[in-house]
């Protein structure tokens, strides 16, 4: 998609974000997951977001900060009580550009896929491995990419629908790049929204393979956030990788 860049997906979609993933998304036991790898901190979440995960884990005395590219996300944490204490750095998630060491850096929500080529991605594993400290996680949150949902390079799906609203997924897929670029459409009385979302996909081997490029490995994988197991049938997994040295 022309003119998309790191801040698009967010600036788009920030004004309806907390209200459209508050039901899908289990908030609660992410956070319990995340809470219990924090260890003594501090704590890194690449694309914070409107602080769905940061502003619970800084409620239970974690020290967390953040990085976002999106200035309308970012305001939407700010503005919720205790946002305003959260230090944010504004850029590119995939340089990392933060000062200091951190005892977990995780990127949830298939965020990860929102750096558009295979070398952001391994650039941003290897920032995140120079930013661990001794013992030190990095944990992933991404689908499992499932290309039979893709017939003859493209979609169209129905998100939901209500008596007053249409949300459809409209989607094209470049195999060769492992792209899709979509576009969720808010069809109401009011009019027609776009917000328009790009994603570079990888499988969990290509994950684990950039994990060790960076000098990290895979400590554990699991299906979800209460621990299910990851199996052939998961459709998301939860990763978490470490280095030899931070072995636990
Ligand atoms: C799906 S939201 C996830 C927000 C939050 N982590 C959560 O779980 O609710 C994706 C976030 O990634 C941010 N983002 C996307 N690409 C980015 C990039 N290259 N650098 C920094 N932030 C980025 C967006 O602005 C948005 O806030």
């Amino acid at each position: 998609m022309q003119d998309y860049g790191p801040e698009t997906y967010g600036d788009r979609i920030a004004e309806l974000y907390d209200s459209l993933y508050e039901r899908e998304l289990d908030t609660d036991a992410a956070v319990d997951g995340l809470a219990r790898l924090a260890g003594s901190g501090p704590v890194l979440e690449l694309a914070i977001g409107t602080g769905r995960l940061a502003i619970p884990l800084a409620q239970r005395g974690i020290d967390i900060r953040g990085i976002d590219a999106s200035e309308e996300m970012v305001a939407r944490l700010r503005a919720k009580p205790g946002g305003e204490d959260i230090p944010v750095t504004m850029g590119d998630f995939a340089d990392v550009g933060v000062e200091g060491s951190f005892s977990l850096v995780f990127v949830v929500f298939n965020t990860l896929f929102a750096l558009l080529t295979q070398e952001d991605q391994l650039r941003c594993f290897r920032n995140v491995a120079a930013h661990l400290a001794d013992g030190g996680r990095f944990v992933v949150e991404a689908f499992v990419p499932d290309l039979a949902r893709f017939e003859r390079g493209q979609r169209v799906g129905v998100s939901a629908v209500s008596i007053d609203r249409v949300d459809l997924e409209v989607s094209r897929h470049d195999a060769v790049n492992q792209r899709v670029d979509s576009q969720h459409v808010f069809v109401s009385g009011e009019g027609t929204r776009l917000s328009p979302v790009s994603l570079r996909y990888a499988f969990p081997s290509e994950l684990d393979l950039m994990a060790r490029l960076a000098g990290l490995e895979l400590q554990e994988r699991c299906g979800g956030w209460s621990g299910e197991p990851f199996t052939n049938a998961s459709r998301d997994h939860v990763s978490i990788y470490g280095s030899d040295r931070t072995r636990p």
